[in-house]
């Protein structure tokens, strides 16, 4: 993996506008649904990261033909040569489990790589893997190790209840159903943003998908899909990163192109604190600081306080006088910022899977390491307040799923440099 460190100069003063991107997390499904029609497809606001980097090359490795220019990227797979998606891949990017679903319905066989370890905790893959069986796939886990072979004549309509909420178990069984025969009820999806969008460009795409944004989703499978043109909705944790940088003192910077509705359950919490903020049709702003703050969250699923946001919530907690607690719910090792924000000066104190912040204290300029991308972007955030000279090593996380982050801060009177080597 490239070794990029970035260079941080503090304290910075934040003054200006910053422009959200297209959503990660939002636009890797929907590269991925692309494998379903016969016919080019074109996404628009798909952010330049190497997560979609990972994705396109893993499409263009199927078969895809791709063509893409600034943030337009149009996929047509005609035919799929090689229904495979190899180990060199989801070490990249656990993100191509997404193309099991799609691949399999469009194929009848795919052949992808388990995605490998990661950094903030278990990651399992159970409910995709039972509810497509519940389609009719086989699942053989044991002819090639490390790899999922799945199989099927044909996916049939199935009543699925998620014993669980996941993100990209419920994309993978909608991509699945809407190309299988028959009605599909899922119940207990998860409801993020990013899956409502995923429906709306599977519909625009011939897809029959009622109930979307709900917990129960109601698919009628299509045989054919055709051509459409799809933007890809602004990524609400880019914004409420940026929002974030926004609240700390002496910062004036104004978020735009974001859906402030996606960032409630971050605005409510910060309220709480005392913060008061502008909320636009598309941007958003804060127009009083809270100084005092005693706030306990929780991480949750969509619409609750999300997880990709509990290590930079944590960066700003450490500037603001007060106890809090965080308590994170959805994964059990990600709380691997808080060594290295503690290096930097932080009061921050781990019991279970519960952090205690005591504010406001001062930091320092620090060498530190990050280990995966949320944890990066609160180590920038701390790089930004801290007095003096911040090296991240290991920060090509960050680019997995910024873009352009130091651009864009840079722009705004950030100090970042990136060295690469
Ligand atoms: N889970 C299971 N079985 C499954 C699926 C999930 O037990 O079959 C458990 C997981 O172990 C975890 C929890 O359910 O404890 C939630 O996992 P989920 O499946 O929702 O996560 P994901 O789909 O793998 C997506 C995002 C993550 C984000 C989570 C939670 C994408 C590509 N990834 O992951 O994004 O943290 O949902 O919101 O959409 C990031 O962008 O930094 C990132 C990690």
């Amino acid at each position: 993996m490239k070794n990029f460190r970035i260079k941080i100069n503090g304290p910075s003063a934040l003054r200006g506008s910053v422009s959200v991107s297209g959503s990660k997390n939002a636009a890797l499904p929907e590269l991925a649904a692309t494998i379903l029609s016969r016919f080019p497809v074109v996404l628009e606001g798909v952010p330049d990261i190497e997560d979609i980097r990972a994705m396109i090359n893993a499409l263009q490795k199927l078969g895809s033909s791709v063509k893409s220019e600034k943030n337009r990227v149009e996929l047509s797979l005609n035919e799929v040569t090689t229904p495979v998606v190899s180990s060199d891949i989801s070490k990249t990017s656990r993100a191509s489990i997404l193309i099991l679903g799609p691949l399999l319905a469009r194929n009848g066989y795919a052949k992808v790589a388990l995605p490998g370890g990661c950094d903030i905790g278990d990651r399992r893959i159970n409910y995709h893997l039972d509810g497509l069986k519940k389609m009719g796939a086989e699942i053989d886990l044991e002819s090639d190790p490390g790899y999922i072979i799945a199989s099927a004549s044909k996916l049939n309509g199935v009543d699925y209840l998620f014993p669980g909420k996941t993100v990209t178990g419920t994309e993978n069984l909608m991509m699945a159903a809407a190309a299988a025969e028959g009605e599909t009820i899922l119940k207990n999806c998860a409801t993020e943003p990013e899956i409502s969008d995923l429906a709306i460009f599977l519909n625009s795409m011939g897809a029959e998908i009622s109930g979307i944004g709900t917990e129960v989703i109601k698919i009628s499978g299509k045989k054919d899909f055709h051509s459409t043109t799809h933007s890809v909705i602004p990524d609400r944790i880019e914004a409420g990163t940026y929002l974030i940088a926004s609240c700390f003192e002496g910062n004036d910077l104004k978020v735009e192109n974001c859906n402030p509705a996606h960032l409630k359950s971050l605005t409510d919490i910060l309220e709480k604190a005392g913060f008061l903020f502008s909320i636009g049709e598309k941007s958003i702003f804060v127009l009083k600081r809270g100084s005092e703050a005693d706030i306990h969250v929780d991480t949750e699923p969509f619409p609750g306080f999300p997880t990709d946001l509990q290590a930079q919530l944590t960066t700003l907690l450490t500037q603001i006088t007060g106890k809090s607690t965080i308590r994170e719910n959805i994964f059990n090792n990600r709380f691997r910022h808080v060594i290295e924000l503690n290096k930097m000066g932080a009061d921050i104190e781990i019991s279970g899977n519960k952090s205690i912040i005591n504010g406001k204290t001062a930091l320092n300029g620090s060498y530190v390491r990050t280990t995966d991308l949320r944890a990066s972007a609160s180590l920038v955030l701390a790089g930004l307040v801290a007095k003096g000279e911040t090296v991240i090593e290991n920060s090509f996380q960050l680019f997995r799923g910024y873009e352009k982050i130091d651009e864009k801060l840079n722009s705004v009177g950030a100090e970042i440099v990136i060295m690469r080597s």
